[in-house]
């Protein structure tokens, strides 16, 4: 009697308690992953995102995947440990590039100014790896 009582207890106390715990989990974790995979990548500020628009970077550049141009989180990825970066990748706006990435010319872009490069170029940089997305 006493022992049977017992064991009655012990299965149904983690039974009961399991249940809830477990939906409660699984629905963390799938709630969480569908929402990540969902995830745009963020959209740029409205000042970066003024400056793609204007000077037509977007018609070549995918914010993270290859079109014309390499994706900004791709260009990111390749830059991401090179401390020489932002002012190379700053001129590089203004006076284009071929070769870096394959044989596709980016033409110079001498509307850019030197101010507006800078921001670009730093902000093409701080742009999340395309690998977490
Ligand atoms: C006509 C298409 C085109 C436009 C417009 C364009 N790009 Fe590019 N961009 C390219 C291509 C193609 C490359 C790869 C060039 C290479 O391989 O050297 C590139 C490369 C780059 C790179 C990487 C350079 C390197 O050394 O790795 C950056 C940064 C960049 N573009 C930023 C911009 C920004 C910012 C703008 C807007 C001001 C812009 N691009 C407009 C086509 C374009």
């Amino acid at each position: 009697m006493r022992f049977s009582a017992l064991s009655g207890l012990q299965t149904k106390v983690p039974v009961k308690f399991s249940t809830p715990a477990v939906c409660a989990l699984l629905s963390i974790c799938c709630g969480a992953s569908t929402s990540l995979a969902q995830t745009a990548p963020p959209a740029p500020p409205a000042p970066v995102m003024d400056l793609l628009r204007k000077n037509g970077c977007i018609a070549c550049h995918g914010l993270v995947h290859k079109q014309v141009g390499p994706g900004f989180a791709q260009i990111a990825d390749r830059y991401r440990t090179d401390p020489e970066a932002p002012p190379r990748l700053a001129e590089k706006i203004r006076n284009g590039s071929v070769g870096t990435w394959g044989r596709v010319i980016m033409p110079r872009q001498s509307l850019v100014t030197e101010a507006d490069a800078r921001v670009l170029a730093i902000w093409v940089l701080s742009q999340p790896s395309p690998a977490t997305k």
